[in-house]
Order: structure tokens, then sequence, then C-alpha cells
């Protein structure tokens, strides 16, 4: 038996959401509709008008995460609530929502951990390009310097982009990607608008720096170890590949401010590689982040394409697509799947752990990590063995992580509590706080306690000794 080291004593247990998937009140109290309000929900799947109603509940919501001993709650924060139109004018109630939240978390000594931007650009920054425009990078920094001056006094960690990687991997997915009509070349649009929010995210990095001296900020990407699926050279090749432009891409850049050669190579001879404009080399070079947020749900395997597989096939969130010459989705038949058919590898959270700190040197927190499944409210209980087998295995390999060396300053599962899932709706629930909401059919959004809930309680209560 390995001797384990503890988890370190101010450890940040916790749990996470999103704005535009918890909140509710979409288009009340002045706030602006973003990407996700316009874009038609997936066909079946619950409107966003509500969501888990977490705006008009999050006084009881706290209370219950303070209740399984939260020591952060991460959360992001609506840019057109605060800016209706991304830039201009600011909605005050907005601005008096967050801050009641912020104080309501302090109440109960719970860090909160703010992600600035979770999929939900403003829609009037989505009619003028979106990314591809570089007038948003400046609405970016304007919504950051407005969040640094009202919540700076009290919330001590930020993240930048929520999964910036999926957004250019699976943004048409997600329903984030916004390219012009004429645009020919839909994966150089892709990169351009990457490298506008890389440059966004290295000014916000350093004005935080700048305006907050005491305060930690970080990218929050989703990072997973890809494998390749044999011993093949070649699958080690295709394997590299895919590593590059699925993760490496995005933290050298955050980290060191350069493009992963292996990544540029891959831009180069998709006719993608972004048009920088003067002074971006600079920028990209002085945003130094204080840590590396990441989100991980499971690993990766490829293999190398056969010389006739083309390009083209639609990327999935796990595996990838085909990209000719470079890589090939291959399903790992050593792990089993969830319900929605994510593989489960609590091993890989180790190996992945391991990689980054061994390439970063930097302290790491777990902005998600959970399981989806169908839950089922029976007589006000909701048993989900499931998901705490699920979640214990992860933190078993996080301990194990950490005793390798790595520095780990908390856990964030997604989610805190029930909300809406980014493709399958209401159905597809991760919380620990189940919400007592149908699909269609959204009730009075009440709260039951999960038995992952008690679990996590205890979790918390003995530092992750108690399992
Ligand atoms: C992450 C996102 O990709 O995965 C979350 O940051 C999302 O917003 C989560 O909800 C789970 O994905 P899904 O599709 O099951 O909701």
């Amino acid at each position: 038996h390995k001797k384990l080291k503890p988890f370190p004593k101010d450890f940040l247990w916790g749990a996470s959401t999103s704005a535009y998937q918890v909140e509710g009140a979409n288009l009340t109290d002045g706030k602006g509709p973003s990407c996700q309000d316009v874009k038609k929900v997936p066909e079946g799947t619950s409107e966003l008008d509500v969501c888990a109603d977490q705006y008009h509940h999050y006084k009881e919501d706290i209370a219950l995460m303070a209740e399984m001993g939260f020591k952060t709650y991460r959360f992001s924060i609506s840019w057109s609530r605060l800016l209706p139109k991304g830039t201009g004018e600011v909605n005050p109630l907005g601005i008096e929502y967050y801050n009641n939240l912020i104080n309501e978390c302090l109440k109960y000594n719970i860090e909160p951990l703010v992600t600035m931007y979770h999929f939900d650009i403003p829609a009037a920054l989505d009619e003028i390009g979106g990314w591809g425009n570089r007038k948003v990078i400046d609405c970016f920094v304007e919504f950051a310097k407005l969040m640094f001056e009202n919540y700076g006094d009290r919330v001590k960690y930020w993240l930048t982009i929520n999964e910036q990687n999926m957004l250019t991997l699976v943004g048409p997915l997600i329903g984030t990607f916004n390219a012009p009509k004429d645009c020919t070349n839909v994966t150089k649009e892709l990169y351009q608008q990457n490298h506008h929010m890389l440059v966004a995210q290295a000014k916000a990095m350093a004005l935080c720096h700048e305006m907050l001296p005491n305060a930690k900020i970080g990218p929050a990407p989703n990072i997973s170890l890809v494998y390749p699926a044999s011993c093949k050279p070649e699958d080690m090749l295709a394997a590299q590949n895919f590593n590059a432009v699925r993760n490496w891409l995005y933290l050298d850049m955050a980290v060191y401010g350069v493009y992963n050669n292996l990544a540029w190579a891959y831009m180069e001879e998709h006719d993608a590689v972004p048009v920088f404009a003067p002074g971006d080399e600079e920028i990209l070079k002085s945003g130094h982040p204080d840590f590396i947020g990441f989100n991980y749900y499971n690993t990766s395997t490829v293999e190398f394409p056969g010389a006739d597989e083309k390009d083209g096939t639609q990327n999935d969130q796990q595996n990838g697509g085909v990209e000719a010459g470079f890589f090939k989705g291959f399903a790992n038949p050593n792990l089993p799947r969830t319900e929605f058919g994510w593989e489960i590898d609590p091993q890989g959270f180790r190996a992945t752990i391991r990689e980054m700190y061994s390439r970063y040197r930097l302290p790491m927190i777990i902005t998600e990590n959970g399981l989806g499944a169908y839950d089922k409210l029976e007589d006000g209980k909701i048993h989900d063995p499931y998901r705490i087998e699920y979640l214990r295995k992860h933190i078993e390999q996080m301990q194990l992580a950490i005793t390798d060396g790595a520095e780990m300053m908390g856990y964030c599962p997604w989610s805190a509590i029930d909300l809406i899932s980014t493709h399958e709706g209401m159905v597809k629930r991760y919380g620990f706080i189940y919400v007592d909401r149908e699909e269609f059919d959204v009730k009075n959004c009440d709260r039951y306690r999960k038995d992952s809930f008690f679990w996590y309680k205890k979790v918390i209560e003995s530092n992750g000794e108690d399992l």
C-alpha cells in the first residue's frame, strides 16, 4: 500500500455552475440576451428562461452549499446581465445580483470562484461578428474591468474563459460559433476567433494583476490526456497531434505566451494561421496565470488515420473526429461509460494531473468533473450511488496525483446543483442538489438533497479522508 499525502489544509472543496445553465431569469431585470438565449435550443430540450431558477433561489442554494461545507463556489457572471449590449450601458440590477450572490457566499466563508465567460457571449456582440471581430477583445476587457471594480474587493479567485478549447474544437456543436455567411474556410475562422480570445484572456489576466494585486487568475480549459490506440509508432504521433490541438495549444499560450509548434503546423496545413495585429505577440506574453483551472470528464483515444480517410467528419467532445494525416477518434474498449455514453477514466485523471504539472509547474484547481445521469426523485429522496462512485474514484486518483507531487488547490465538480446540460436539457443531471422540475414543466423548482449531498458533506468534513 502506498502512503498517501493528505489534501492540503486549505484545500478548496466546492462545486461549479454557469450562469446561462443555472440562473434562469434570462431576460429579467435588465439582462440582455446572450447567444444562448437566441440560439435554437436542441429540439426536445428545455428553454433557458428558468433553468434551476437560481436567480430567485440563490439564498437557499448557498445555504445548502454551506450545509455541505463548501469552501468555494464556482459560478459564472453573465456578461449580458452586467452589460446588456456587451459594451456601454451598465445594468445596475445585474451588478446588484452578483453583489448579493458574492455576499451570500462570504456570509458562510465560501470563497467565490468566478468564471468571467462561460459560453454566453452577449447576442449584441454576436451580431457584429462575435469573437471574429477584434472589437470584441476590447469589450471583454471592459467587462473584466467592470467586474474587477465592482467585485474585486471580495473575489480573490478568477477564471477567464470556460473551455476555450471546446469553443474552438466543437463551437459549432455548442452553438457558440458565429461564422460570416461567406466563410469558405471554417477552420481558419475558428482559429482566428480563438486567437482573439487568447489575446482577450492575456489582457484580462494582466489587468487583474494591475488592478487587484492580491487576486489570482487563471484559464479554465477542458483538459484530458489523449492516448494512442495502440503501441504502433504512428498512433503515438496521432496522440501527440491531438494532445497539441486539444490541450497544449491553450495552456502553452496561457502560460508561456507562445503557440504550440504542432498546433501551429496544423493551422499552417489548413491555411488557418491567425492574423496577428501589431502588439499581439507582446500582449500574449504579458498574461501570466497564477494557477490553472481545468475541467476533466474523461480521456480521449486516437489512432493514426488511413490515407483514404478525409477531414470534415464532425468532432465529438471526447475522441475527436478524423483529421487527414493527423488523428482519428477511437473508442477506448478498456473504459466503462455513463448512461450518456461518456467514457469514465479516473486513472486518466491522475495521469492528466501529472502531465499538467510536469509541463507547467503551476498549482491547479479542478473546475469541473462529474457524471450526468437520469436521477429519480422518490419519496423526497434521490439515490445516486453511481455519482458517488464516480466522484470517489476521481478524488482517490487526485490524492494519488498529490502524492506524486502535483500541487492541487481545490476540487469543484460539476455541478453544485442540477441545471440545464449543454446538449441534453434538464434530463441529464449532475448536481448534489436535485431541482424538482421536468424538461418542460418547471413546477416550483423545489430543492432536495441527493444521497451524494450527504456523502460529499462527509468528504469535505474529513478533508478527503472519509471517502
Ligand atoms: C462542460 C461545460 O463542457 O461540460 C459545462 O463547461 C457542461 O457547461 C458540462 O454542462 C457537461 O456537459 P453536458 O453537455 O453534459 O452538459
